[in-house]
């Protein structure tokens, strides 16, 4: 077997067998193949494509090409969500305890914010002493005690997407289904949960723009899921706004608290409960959607989800008394009010523009070496679908950056447009089971 043949078949569309991609994977992380064939095949795959049972093969390589995590000494049923990248998404902050109060265990490896989307990993770090670097042990004793762990996900899971996905994007072949399915899939493999929802998001601040190419997306992961017998089911959910009214670190795990005390945001509170929802009724938990999305309202008002949150809080190490009292969260230094020049029902809040602001003021990273202000961010006022007067408080913005202020707040206003009739916006576009 060798590369060039291999190259060759894709080339002409020829179906790769198990073999020939686990032979690429091993020697590609290995070092034996170098950047520039991968780098044909990876265009060569982005022209022909692969089939279910290539992508299903490529995933089981990249799986095998680091650790895994096994869960088998956690008591219960265990279960997982991913999103394709949200502004403004706190959803992870407000399902894990969700499902940890309903006695499913939430394990979660999640990630750092890359560009205008954040990360899961540095909303929490903005709890003072909040450890997301537990060991494996310590993981597992957590979930068995208080049935939810959030941690980073270590260089030793799935090294061949690091590897692949640095050279995809050198290479403008990212967006390839396969190669997102694959990539995304082996990830959450890697970490022996027994059922997930994806969150495809769709729109402006959304990787995949249209609902078509979500939903081929969507279908692929889930019967890749499958495959490896997960419980899996996606959701596509509108991005043409951000989720929440809170972008940036501390900002959203303020907002997370309050929805987990019921008064968040309603989008938040939707596609956390409809997401939890799904993983109860495909882990037996409810006869229905419906019974379980009862349940998970009711969690959010009687107390048993911020419960769960600090008992998390505590356990990996946080200050429980900014969960108590958020107030305590320290925003940064300057303040800035953002008011509205015209009147009329916001039609859109460009999300990859309010996503890329909030990075500007110091919420996020350009490149990986960054280092965030966790109490830098966008605060919004009004909503798709809110009617604003002329003079109406529009956002609030929060940075330690005076150079920025000026040239953001008009980026933030210019987000905004506005239309003389009330839109209709549809926050779940579509269910793929
Ligand atoms: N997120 C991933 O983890 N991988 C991709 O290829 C795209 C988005």
């Amino acid at each position: 077997m060798n590369i060039i043949d291999i190259i060759e078949k894709k080339k002409h569309s020829e179906e790769l067998s198990e073999e020939e991609i686990k032979y690429l994977i091993d020697n590609y992380v290995n070092g034996n193949i170098p950047d520039y064939q991968m780098s044909a095949l990876l265009m060569a795959i982005y022209f022909n494509k692969l089939n279910i049972d290539e992508t299903y093969f490529l995933t089981k390589s990249m799986v095998l090409s680091g650790e895994t995590i096994k869960l088998d000494k956690v008591k219960g049923i265990k279960v997982d969500k991913h999103s394709t990248g949200g502004v403004g998404d706190s959803v992870t902050l407000v399902l894990g305890p969700l499902m940890a109060s309903v006695g499913l265990v939430f394990a979660k490896m999640s990630g750092r914010g890359l560009g205008h989307t954040g990360g899961t990993l540095d909303k929490l770090e903005s709890i003072p002493g909040f450890n997301i670097s537990l060991t494996d042990e310590e993981f597992i004793n957590n979930l068995n005690e208080s049935h939810i762990a959030v941690i980073g996900q270590t260089a030793d899971i799935v090294p061949a997407d690091k590897l692949l996905y640095a050279l995809r994007d050198a290479t403008a072949t990212v967006d390839n289904v396969s190669l997102i399915s694959s990539s995304i899939l082996s990830k959450k493999i890697a970490l022996a949960n027994d059922a997930l929802v994806l969150d495809v998001k769709v729109g402006k601040g959304a990787f995949m723009k249209d609902v078509e190419s979500a939903t081929e997306l969507s279908k692929l992961m889930v019967e890749l899921g499958k495959k490896f017998n997960r419980k899996t089911k996606a959701i596509i959910t509108n991005m043409n706004e951000p989720l929440g009214k809170a972008i940036g670190n501390s900002l959203e795990v303020i907002e997370a608290i309050e929805t987990l005390r019921g008064e968040g945001p309603k989008a938040l509170e939707e596609i956390s409960v409809t997401i939890g929802s799904k993983l109860m009724h495909m882990c037996g938990k409810t006869e229905d959607e419906e019974e379980a999305k009862n349940i998970l309202h009711e969690n959010l008002r009687n107390g048993k989800a911020i419960e769960k949150f600090k008992e998390m809080v505590k356990l990996q190490g946080g200050d429980i008394s900014y969960i108590d009292n958020t107030k305590k969260f320290e925003l940064s230094k300057i303040k800035c009010e953002i008011y509205s020049n015209e009147s009329g029902y916001v039609k859109e809040i460009d999300a990859l523009e309010i996503g890329i602001a909030s990075r500007d003021l110091g919420a996020g990273r350009l490149t990986k070496e960054d280092k965030l202000d966790l109490g830098a961010g966008i605060l919004l006022n009004k909503k798709i679908g809110d009617y604003v007067n002329e003079g109406e408080l529009l956002a609030t913005l929060y940075t330690n950056k005076e150079d920025v202020v000026k040239d953001v707040a008009k980026r933030i206003e210019d987000a905004f447009s506005f239309s003389d009739d009330k839109e209709n916006y549809e926050l779940i576009l579509k269910e793929i089971d």
